[in-house]
């Protein structure tokens, strides 16, 4: 009977038994008898050990030549070995090669540029940081989704092409959308969270937007994921109550699943571990009087750039909710503050150790004539807006809401220098291939 097919991360359980490996050869090594195969299958690395005397002349050459990411299946013996990085080893009995390189694999041990590495990215996801990356990032996604069922939320799948801006109409994409004209994709899918949430009470959504941002920083997608979140009845603090828990068990998550791949990408957890509830706060005013005594030159009324919201999240080790903006500063959708209007009852999550705004929520405008005034201040077509003013005709309610940049968190959570490595493929300004 053929041995059966065992993945890399259930090696452990099958010490001493002979399994078979499907997989790739990432590295390799030989010192005259003995090969030394560094393996990976899709679910764990692992070292395979070839000895000359187990092989005939032919076979044991085609091992120790083989070349990196060459496909194969091998037979072998799970044994225990203490010095090897992950416990155990496959000492091979039976060597089948599926496919060898037809050129040399690009991506080698040696330093390469970064534009190289996105030229490459379809391959360079095999390589090791980028897979444990990844799969931080799959961690993140699926914390997301437990957090909402197991709090009762629905979810509801937003549209991507879109007729009502969602948030500015400076960076929109434009598209010919037959007889209709001109349609964006969406920004957000918050504007239909605001009416499903009149349905269903707590919904949230998860997926990609866009941003036509001509913007080359290490903060910025062209096209990026957001979950967002939408609860009728909620006010802002029920709102920034639901942010600090999703985020916190997020990293919990993380944590408790995915500290292999935290630890493989050199990332300190001591400083993760302190994410907990309650969040550091502090109001645009008074991050305003603290950027100024700090030397920056900013006025009221002016939005934070990357260095500003450094320097305000740079002083706690937890994340910092900056809350209520100037009206003129953000979106037309905003509740006004009842004891000083000229503020929205909004929040900006920004993630320590300078890694910038994660989420952006807030109270929603749920008065009819409210809503009037501000899509008139902003100069937008209430053609477009139509079904979006209606929600605030049949039995409207405060409500409140808020996205979460998905790579943004990836970003911070992993320690990236970068945005780019947070998504497998990203869209950059520069970037629509591979
Ligand atoms: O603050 P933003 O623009 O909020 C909204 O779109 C609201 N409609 C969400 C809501 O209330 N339902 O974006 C939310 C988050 C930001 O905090 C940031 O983390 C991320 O989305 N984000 C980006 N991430 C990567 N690249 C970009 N260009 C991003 N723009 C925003």
């Amino acid at each position: 009977m053929d041995p059966k097919w065992v993945y890399v991360k259930d090696f452990k359980k099958h010490i001493d038994q002979t399994v078979e490996f499907r997989g790739w050869v990432w590295n390799k090594r030989s010192s005259g008898k003995i090969a030394f195969l560094q393996l990976r299958d899709g679910t764990g690395f692992i070292q395979g050990i070839a000895e000359k005397k187990n092989f005939d002349d032919e076979t044991f050459e085609n091992i120790r030549k083989i070349k990196m990411e060459s496909s194969i299946i091998l037979q072998g013996t799970i044994k225990k070995d203490e010095r090897s990085p992950e416990n155990v080893e496959l000492h091979i009995t039976s060597f089948k090669k599926i496919q060898e390189p037809i050129e040399d694999y690009p991506i080698s041990k040696k330093e390469h540029g970064i534009d190289f590495l996105m030229e490459n990215r379809h391959l360079w996801i095999r390589s090791r940081r980028q897979f444990h990356i990844l799969k931080i990032r799959n961690e993140i996604l699926k914390a997301i989704r437990d957090f909402y069922n197991q709090n009762d939320f629905t979810l509801i799948d937003t549209p991507i092409f879109t007729g009502s801006i969602g948030e500015s109409a400076g960076n929109t994409f434009k598209l010919d959308y037959f007889d209709y004209g001109e349609v964006y994709l969406a920004q957000t899918g918050q504007l239909y969270l605001e009416a499903a949430a009149m349905s269903f009470g707590k919904v949230y959504n998860l997926g990609p937007t866009f941003r036509s941002e001509k913007s080359k920083t290490r903060r910025h997608l062209i096209e990026f994921w957001m979950n967002e979140a939408e609860v009728a009845f909620y006010k802002h603090e029920d709102n920034i109550k639901l942010q600090e828990n999703l985020v916190s068990f997020i990293m919990q998550r993380v944590l408790e699943n995915a500290s292999d791949d935290l630890k493989e990408i050199g990332r300190d957890t001591n400083k993760l571990q302190k994410i907990k509830p309650p969040f550091e706060r502090m109001t645009y005013t008074q991050a305003i009087d603290f950027l100024k005594k700090k030397g920056f030159e900013i006025e009221w009324g002016e939005d934070f750039g990357a260095d500003e919201e450094s320097a305000l999240a740079s002083q706690f080790e937890k994340p910092l909710f900056v809350e209520k903006y100037p009206r003129k500063a953000k979106a037309f959708y905003m509740q006004p503050d009842e004891t000083n209007p000229d503020v929205v009852l909004c929040d900006d999550l920004l993630a320590p150790e300078g890694y910038g705004e994660i989420i952006g929520g807030s109270e929603r405008i749920w008065e009819e004539s409210v809503l009037m005034d501000r899509l008139k201040e902003f100069n937008l077509p209430l053609d477009q807006y139509q079904w979006y003013i209606d929600l605030r005709k049949f039995g409207s309610v405060p409500h409140s809401g808020f996205g979460l940049g998905v790579e943004r968190t990836v970003a911070w959570i992993c320690g990236l220098e970068h945005i780019r490595e947070a998504i497998p493929f990203a869209r950059t300004l520069y970037r629509v291939y591979p």
